[in-house]
């Protein structure tokens, strides 16, 4: 296995200040807008968190900040990104549009339940569906492979990964539709609102009804 040292192109003897400048230099490098791939750019995200937790571990300080600064904290806080959700069911109960630019400053007033409104954190080796899930929340999805439209979510800021063969349409994409299941953060925050497979451009996509619960080999 390759080891987090060689994908930052450092030295073993590295210290925290040369792990976060060489994770900032070659995270733009391997970013698929800039020339990179989603693997390489997993694979960069992958390394930093490997080296930040060997520091967690061990060293002390891994610059991460204060984790009472962060909300939801059940991931390291280091090198996750922040994503706020917002359910699609809570927005059409309530009548709002979906394109809204005030969309979550409304459901921030509306006092939401939890699992409908609020924030989580990406691992670097987590799709949003599985960062979900790690948290304790129970979002829609069947296949787990793109061939569906159960796990879509719609992007209000920020940016997710869409790899190929995937079953939305660039239509779809460029109104800001992605998949949760295969979608990895591209960007250093998130606002999705998830739960969106009911909407009528996506209907037809959706496989039958799915176990709301992941799939495990036990
Ligand atoms: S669950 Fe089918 S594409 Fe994500």
């Amino acid at each position: 296995m390759v080891s987090p040292f060689d994908v930052l192109g450092l030295d073993e003897d590295a210290d925290d200040a040369d792990v976060e400048r060489a994770y900032r230099d070659r995270v733009k490098e391997a970013h698929p807008d800039t020339g990179g791939s989603i693997e390489e750019f997993q694979l960069v995200r992958r390394a930093y968190r490997e080296l930040s937790e060997r520091d967690l571990n061990g060293t002390g300080s891994n610059g991460a900040g204060d984790p009472a600064d962060i909300d939801l904290t059940e991931g390291t806080g280091t090198g996750s990104i922040r994503v706020e959700f917002l359910d699609y069911e809570a927005i059409a109960d309530r009548g709002w549009d979906l394109e809204d630019d005030r969309l979550f400053a409304k459901a921030a007033d509306a006092d939401l339940a939890p699992a409908d409104h609020g924030r989580l954190l990406v691992e670097p080796d987590e799709s949003l569906l599985e960062a979900a899930e790690n948290r304790g929340f129970s979002w829609p999805f069947s296949c787990r492979g793109g061939a569906c439209a159960n796990c879509a979510v719609y992007l209000v800021e920020g940016e997710l990964s869409q790899p190929a063969n995937h079953i939305l349409s660039e239509e779809h994409a460029e109104r800001g539709f992605r998949l949760s299941c295969n979608g990895y953060p591209l960007s250093d925050e998130l606002k999705v609102v998830f739960n969106v497979k009911h909407l009528p451009e996506l209907d037809e996509l959706r496989l039958p009804p799915g176990p709301f619960r992941r799939v495990t080999s036990e």
